[in-house]
């Protein structure tokens, strides 16, 4: 019996936990953003198997920053940008005012932490975060005042991913992209894909939840 019980404790925990986020203090898209919720999930809490981030409670700044770039194709538009493709004609349809309130919306979504999917070594992960945490701040929140955004917010996976765009160039290589340029210099900082493992294993550790 108790075996059951606790088999079906984490079921009932997450039930609880998803009716209490379907409350009405939370925020509900506009009819034209409805299709944010198709890729990046209920609450934008992310899906994996499309590889669309969890965006949930993302500072409204950043998200003005990185639609405009899709949008303009800054971002997404490289030859080997095999998922930011996904994304750019989303935004791309998008106009002034809808980017706006797109992320006004973003920005009052709500879920708990992603599941952490990457291991790597939090001890050689916090060393590399030293450097990264002039920019985006030692406990990982980000600067808006230097363009540089929390890192808390993503899944593991998506961190992963864009340090190793940041690298080969397939994210910060347009000329009119001057915030992914400055990243892209950082990154060049971590050597290989073990390093980016480990430091992305340590900004885990700066989550909240
Ligand atoms: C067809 C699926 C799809 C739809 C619909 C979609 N997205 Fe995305 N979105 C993605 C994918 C995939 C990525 C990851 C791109 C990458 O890896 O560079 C992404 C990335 C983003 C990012 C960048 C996040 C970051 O941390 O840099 C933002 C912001 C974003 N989407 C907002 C939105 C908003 C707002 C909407 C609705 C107007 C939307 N998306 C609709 C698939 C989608
Ligand atoms: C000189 C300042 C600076 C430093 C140092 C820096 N970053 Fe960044 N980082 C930025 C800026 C600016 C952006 C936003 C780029 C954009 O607008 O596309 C960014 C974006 C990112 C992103 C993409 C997040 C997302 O949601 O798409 C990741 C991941 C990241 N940085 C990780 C790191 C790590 C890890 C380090 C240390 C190795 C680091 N950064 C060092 C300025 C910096």
């Amino acid at each position: 019996m108790r075996n059951v019980i606790r088999k079906i404790l984490p079921a009932v925990a997450l039930l609880w936990a998803t009716s209490a986020m379907s409350q009405d203090d939370l925020p509900i898209p506009a009819d034209e953003l409805v299709y944010c919720t198709v890729c990046h999930g209920i609450q934008l809490m992310g899906n994996p198997i499309i590889r669309a981030p969890r965006l949930s409670g993302m500072e409204t700044w950043y998200v003005e920053q990185q639609l405009r770039n899709f949008s303009a194709g800054v971002r997404g538009l490289h030859e080997d940008d095999t998922i930011g493709v996904d994304m750019q004609p989303m935004a791309a349809v998008l106009t002034d005012a809808q980017i706006k309130a797109a992320a006004v919306f973003v920005n009052a979504t709500r879920s708990t932490s992603p599941k952490i999917t990457i291991s790597g070594d939090t001890l050689k992960g916090k060393a590399h975060y030293s450097t990264c945490a002039a920019c985006h701040g030692v406990a990982g929140k980000g600067n808006e005042a230097l363009g540089s955004p929390d890192l808390t917010i993503p899944d593991d996976w998506y961190l992963v991913t864009q340090l190793q765009n940041f690298r080969s160039g397939v994210r910060g290589s347009h000329p009119a992209d001057s915030y992914g340029m400055q990243m892209r210099a950082s990154v060049q900082l971590l050597a290989d894909d073990e390093a980016i493992m480990d430091v992305v294993s340590y900004i885990s550790t700066l989550r909240n939840d």
